[in-house]
């Protein structure tokens, strides 16, 4: 920490404090307020955490203007180039590239634990078979708990590191689970011969009746989407699972709230959503009614798939997936029209002032959706894709949370604004 400060001065008393600055390796100054309310009487106001950093971190770095995004230093494009997700899942968990054996021994771990208690089932079987799989993965998931609790002293470090590879190994099992029950076919058992995509294609697509083997060119876009959202910082699931973790609750439960809170259409499940959106706008000549929609501010209707809370510029991880769109539709030989009404959407937004002036350029979300889709993989599975690519930047934050000496317990203030004190009335009185 340097010893440079601000100083704070308060209008009605002459009192004024001083804050010391903090200054991270890379990312704007800050002001830390741990002693402001103690010093001043004040609390602050940051509806949205639009300048409240809640945490240090080392994991991942972002520079919404420039478009940056690096894994433990390591810029996305690099990763998404020569990496596979394994290996940032690594990278990602310990702060350093796996050397050969360190990558093959994380990797026989991760197969290794594929499996989920066959009770699992019984519980998965008793949802409905039209239950929505964000739903079935939140229950599911902070069910782990009941399930390894012998396993849960969390003040042992290769007890929490378990945790962390059981639910990064388990999670495609869960999800692959989750979607056979809406298509009412049996579960299928991890095949740990495979890698971690094509794992999960089998386990989602093949049958006790037939052959399957997954197709390469799905299982390495599959493998590309999720090292794109392994991690993005302090995010709002990522921030649940922080809030969550705080408290000392399992990363079992810590995970499940942040599944919770990535099924909201403002963040993961703005996939889905986007797509929802390319049918209800249904054809390139309609572009320019729903772009006017979305600017209209009596007019609730938003572009999914646009805008973003740090990237005012393009969202770099948007820029590999338009790429790898058209890449993939390519070689699989998928000819879809929502791709080209997405395109023209996108350009119609890009040229638009309303966008240009509020800098609200394409996310993560509006082309993954896309590929999701040529790959087989139903709209309402979109977000479980996410959610299974997320878990390591969860549990990573979690660990580093867990092991970060002055963690405390998220507790923010308020503003109040309800009624000021008053004595209660009978009913007779009321
Ligand atoms: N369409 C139309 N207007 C928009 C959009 C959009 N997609 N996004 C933001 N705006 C406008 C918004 O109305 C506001 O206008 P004004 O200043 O006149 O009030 C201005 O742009 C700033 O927006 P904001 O809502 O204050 O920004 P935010 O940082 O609070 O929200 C966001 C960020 C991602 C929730 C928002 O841009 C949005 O709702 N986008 C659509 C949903 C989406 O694609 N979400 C995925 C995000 S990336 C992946 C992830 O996080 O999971």
């Amino acid at each position: 920490m340097s010893n440079k400060h601000v100083t704070l001065n308060f209008p009605d008393s002459n009192q004024s404090v001083e804050l010391p600055i903090i200054t991270g390796s890379m990312g704007p100054p800050t002001f830390d307020l741990k002693t402001l309310h103690k010093n001043s009487g004040y609390f602050t106001y940051d509806s949205g955490f639009a300048a409240t950093a809640a945490c240090r971190s080392a994991i991942t770095f972002i520079d919404g203007g420039k478009g940056v995004l690096l894994y433990r230093g390591y810029p996305i494009e690099q990763l998404a180039q020569n990496s596979n997700f394994v290996e940032t899942s690594y990278l990602l968990l310990n702060g350093e590239l796996p050397t050969k054996d360190q990558y093959d021994s994380f990797d026989t771990e991760i197969r290794y634990h594929t499996m989920v208690h066959e009770k699992m089932k019984m519980l998965m079987s008793g949802f409905q078979y039209d239950a929505h799989p964000m739903a079935m993965m939140v229950g599911v998931v902070g069910s782990f708990a009941a399930f390894y609790h012998d396993w849960m002293d969390m003040s042992d470090p290769e007890h929490r590191r378990l945790a962390a590879v059981r639910l990064i190994a388990k999670m495609p099992t869960i999800a692959a689970s989750v979607y056979k029950n809406s298509v009412g076919q049996p579960f299928v058992y991890p095949r740990n011969d495979l890698n971690f995509t094509e794992r999960l294609l089998h386990m989602m697509y093949a049958v006790p009746s037939e052959p399957y083997e997954p197709n390469p060119v799905a299982a390495k876009a599959l493998d590309l989407l999720f090292m794109l959202h392994a991690d993005h910082e302090q995010n709002a699931s990522t921030s649940t699972v922080r809030l969550v973790g705080s408290t000392g609750a399992n990363p079992f439960a810590c995970v499940s709230a942040g599944i919770a809170s990535l099924w909201g259409p403002a963040h993961g499940g703005a996939n889905e959503a986007v797509l929802n959106m390319l049918d209800e706008i249904g054809d390139v000549s309609n572009c320019d009614k729903y772009v006017a929609k979305a600017k209209d501010k009596s007019d609730k209707f938003r572009l999914m798939g646009f805008g973003h809370r740090v990237y005012k510029n393009f969202d770099p991880r948007a820029t590999i997936i338009r790429k790898a769109c058209h890449e993939v539709l390519n070689e699989l030989g998928v000819n879809d029209p929502q791709l080209e009404l997405a395109m023209k959407l996108e350009e119609i937004a890009l040229k638009d002032p309303y966008f240009v002036e509020k800098k609200l350029y394409p996310n993560v979300d509006f082309y993954s959706g896309i590929i999701y889709k040529a790959l087989g993989i139903p709209k309402q599975m979109f977000t479980v894709m996410f959610a299974i690519a997320r878990t390591v930047g969860w549990v990573s934050q979690w660990l580093e949370q867990y092991e970060t000496a002055d963690t405390r317990i998220g507790r923010p203030r308020q503003v109040y604004t309800g009624p000021t004190t008053r004595d209660y009335k009978d009913f007779s009185d009321r």
